[in-house]
């Protein structure tokens, strides 16, 4: 990478926040789904997704497996990598957001530390963690991607529940248990949540 520039200044916009709450008719936000690989982030995060849309929200999915595959495609899963990964994506939230949309992330993100950085970079309201707590037992039986089979069998190294770490969140503003209900209920968990804050009035 080349040289930071000190030249670059900021430009404000011509459209305020406000402008943009009034036309969406919602709140913008980022629902930061985390959890183990195989925990049923994206099915529910995609599920939450079409709910929003249908409400007639501006929504918007970023979910780990399609942003590694282009913007995120140079990063791999040592840790350092993986701070880099959510760094960048809590910039791009950052930017859904200001454009007034409900964004919806789906990584395994397994640090508090990037978590609490992606909070930090948002306003108060506008950072919600849904911790999609599934125990490591029930993902490694779904292994829908046959992911855990390799870890265990070496194939794949720094792998999240086998030989890489996943700090499980202690403070997140809506906790579901993908074990204990189904798709739909745990959508709505989330969606209850945002009609209960304000979000959707
Ligand atoms: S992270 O930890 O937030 O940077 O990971 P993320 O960007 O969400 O990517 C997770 C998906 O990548 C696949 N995959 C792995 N996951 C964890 N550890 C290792 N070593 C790994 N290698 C590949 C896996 O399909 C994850 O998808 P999900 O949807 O979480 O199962």
């Amino acid at each position: 990478l080349g040289e930071k520039s000190t030249d670059v200044v900021w430009h404000l916009a011509s459209v305020s926040r406000t402008e943009r709450i009034e036309l969406n008719g919602h709140k913008p936000a980022v629902l930061w789904f985390t959890g183990l690989s195989g925990s049923g982030k994206s099915t529910v995060a995609n599920a939450v997704d079409k709910m929003l849309h249908d409400l007639n929200c501006k929504t918007y999915v970023l979910d780990g497996d399609n942003v590694r595959h282009g913007l995120n495609g140079d990063l791999s899963f040592t840790d350092t990598d993986r701070v880099e990964n959510i760094r960048r994506v809590g910039e791009v939230s950052k930017l859904f957001v200001d454009a007034g949309l409900i964004v919806s992330t789906a990584f395994i993100s397994p640090f508090h530390a990037d978590r609490d950085m992606v909070r930090s970079l948002l306003a108060k309201d506008e950072f919600i963690e849904v911790f999609i707590d599934t125990p490591l037992t029930v993902c490694e039986q779904r292994d829908p991607k046959g992911l855990y089979k390799k870890a265990r069998a070496g194939e794949i190294k720094h792998f999240t529940g086998i030989d890489s770490a996943y700090d499980a969140p202690t403070k997140a503003e809506i906790h579901v248990k993908t074990a204990d209900q189904d798709i739909e209920q745990c959508a709505l968990q989330v969606i209850t949540y945002l009609m209960e804050h304000g979000y959707l009035a």
